[in-house]
């Protein structure tokens, strides 16, 4: 390939300021040996899909969008057709795109043929159209959800979440992204939709001999594939035509982690995390992200010459063994960037991007511990708890008051496990990881933060409005595997004077 050495994705694989942890004394591993990696080299001569955005009406005051999931038949891998579910399409779904301010509603028509549901991931809004596990659509029924945007721009997604079968429904394809836009946008970021500003929705996958997705699994992170598509294609290029190209990065993996950067190490800029932009650009040479977790990096580009985004391996884990299990030593190529000859110039980016509170809390904030911890079951099976519970759909963990900012601590019990941790509706900022502050790509608007074995990662969460004593929020690991197998609580955000929460156990309102 031209321009690129390959020799350079085997080597320079330094950490790179990520998070590690301590993990204990005495407990380091051995230095690490050469990566290996499951994931077999493959062309990029597939033009990257752009999701179309999704066609809306304004009508009665809102912005109307429609979403059908059914299922369909997709070539992820060229010349294989591969059954899957999509909306409006055989696999992923349209982008959604609304401002801040709008009314939106959504109309989503289940044409599958199991009971899904449709979440909202990283919006606030009312508990009741939030599309967890209590809003269920069954097969042949149809839900509308509707609520005003009322956060900063940023790229959240959306995807199923019927309890215990979210992995399932979102393995097979049901993944979109919704985009929020705001009039307080720095001028100067690349935002022309598909020309200089793409999502890249990144998964892996495993397929039978006759092409069917492969859903077995062993009982650990949860179906690690080793064939990754971007936007639902294996192996796919971009044309790029301008210099500067913005990339709205999610990791849409239901286990797998990546540690993306460039094949020729060179810097990006990374300019938003989950929840919206960041106080200023920060240049990086890589960004990981763990499932569901995304960034909006600006990558420079020179005319004519291709480049590569690239996965490399997770650099420090507290035991070999499991480093490979969970696929921290793959390395593989994601996507191709193809450049022009000619490329149209662009501005440089603002220096300052937002203006984000500071992350404080009143002294006198409610602290909640979350323990993330591996359990096994009866048949000596994994299955992963919560402060020592599983998740039950009758059982309120706890109340918040409306209005109230609080500190939870997540902690990882395991010692070789990760974790990563997901609240509903909320974005948080993270307060620090083991103690130390988080880093810059860390210290922006968070939906999910990835938790490292043996590390407790403090979080500062506000929760504004939507005040409801009966429908409940979620919040899990969002390792789907893990969830969908206990590692999920729930809360309600409850307004002063709301009626006192009900008895623990009472049954919830279920559709
Ligand atoms: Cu992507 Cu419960 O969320
Ligand atoms: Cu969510
Ligand atoms: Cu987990």
């Amino acid at each position: 390939m031209p321009g690129i050495d390959r020799r350079t994705f085997l080597v320079g694989i330094g950490a790179t300021g990520l998070l590690v942890a301590a993990c204990g004394t005495g407990e380091s591993p051995p230095a690490s040996t050469t990566p290996t990696s499951r994931i077999p080299a493959r062309p990029f001569d597939r033009r990257l899909p752009i999701p179309q955005l999704a066609p809306s009406t304004v009508e009665g005051g809102a912005r109307h969008f429609s979403l059908r999931a059914a299922p369909g038949q997709t070539e992820i891998v060229a010349g294989t057709r591969t059954p899957t579910w999509g909306y409006n399409g055989s696999m992923l779904g349209p982008t959604l795109r609304a401002r801040r301010g709008e009314t939106v509603a959504v109309t989503v028509d289940n044409q599958l043929p199991e009971t899904t549901t449709s979440h909202w991931h990283g919006m606030h809004l009312p508990a009741r159209f939030d599309g967890g596990p209590h809003q269920p659509i069954e097969p042949g029924a149809q839900w509308r959800p509707t609520w005003t945007i009322d956060q900063p721009a940023a790229s959240l997604w959306y995807h199923p979440h019927p309890h215990g079968a979210t992995l399932r429904h979102v393995y097979r394809g049901l993944t979109g992204m919704f985009l929020i836009d705001d009039d307080q946008e720095p001028q100067g970021l690349p935002n022309t939709y598909g020309v200089d500003d793409i999502p890249v929705i990144i998964a892996d996958y495993k397929f039978t001999p006759d092409g069917a997705l492969d859903e077995s699994d062993p009982d650990d992170i949860g179906l690690l594939g080793d064939t990754i598509a971007t936007n639902g294609l294996a192996g796919a290029y971009f044309d790029a035509s301008t210099r500067q190209l913005r990339m709205r990065l999610l990791n849409a993996s239901v286990g797998r982690v990546y540690n993306l950067g460039f094949s020729d190490d060179r810097p990006f800029a990374m300019i938003a995390s989950d929840g919206g932009l960041l106080e200023k650009p920060v240049s990086l040479t890589r960004i990981q992200l763990s499932p569901a977790e995304r960034a909006e990096i600006v990558v420079q580009l020179n005319p004519g010459e291709p480049i590569l985004l690239h996965a490399f391996p997770i650099d420090k884990w507290p035991d070999e063994t499991f480093r490979e299990r969970f696929g921290y030593t793959d390395s593989f190529d994601v996507l191709e960037l193809r450049p022009d000859p000619q490329l149209r110039d662009a501005a440089p980016l603002p220096a300052v991007l937002a203006t984000l509170p500071a992350a404080a809390v009143p002294a006198d904030a409610t602290r909640r511990e979350f323990r993330l911890q591996r359990g096994t079951d009866a048949n000596g099976k994994n299955n992963f708890k919560i402060n020592d519970q599983l998740m039950d759909m009758n059982r309120i963990d706890f109340d918040v008051p409306e209005g109230s900012t609080e500190i939870w601590e997540v902690v990882g019990r395991d010692r070789v496990w990760p974790h990563n941790f997901h609240v509903h509706n909320a974005q948080f900022r993270v307060l620090d990881i083991a103690g130390q502050a988080p880093p810059p790509e860390l210290a922006g608007w968070k939906d999910t933060v990835f938790i490292y074995p043996q590390t407790t990662v403090r979080v500062a969460v506000r929760f504004n409005g939507y005040g409801d004593s009966v429908n409940p929020f979620m919040y899990h690991c969002h390792l789907l595997f893990h969830e969908d197998t206990g590692m999920m609580g729930q809360f309600r955000v409850v307004a002063p004077g709301q009626p006192p929460p009900s008895v623990p156990g009472h049954s919830m309102p279920h559709g």
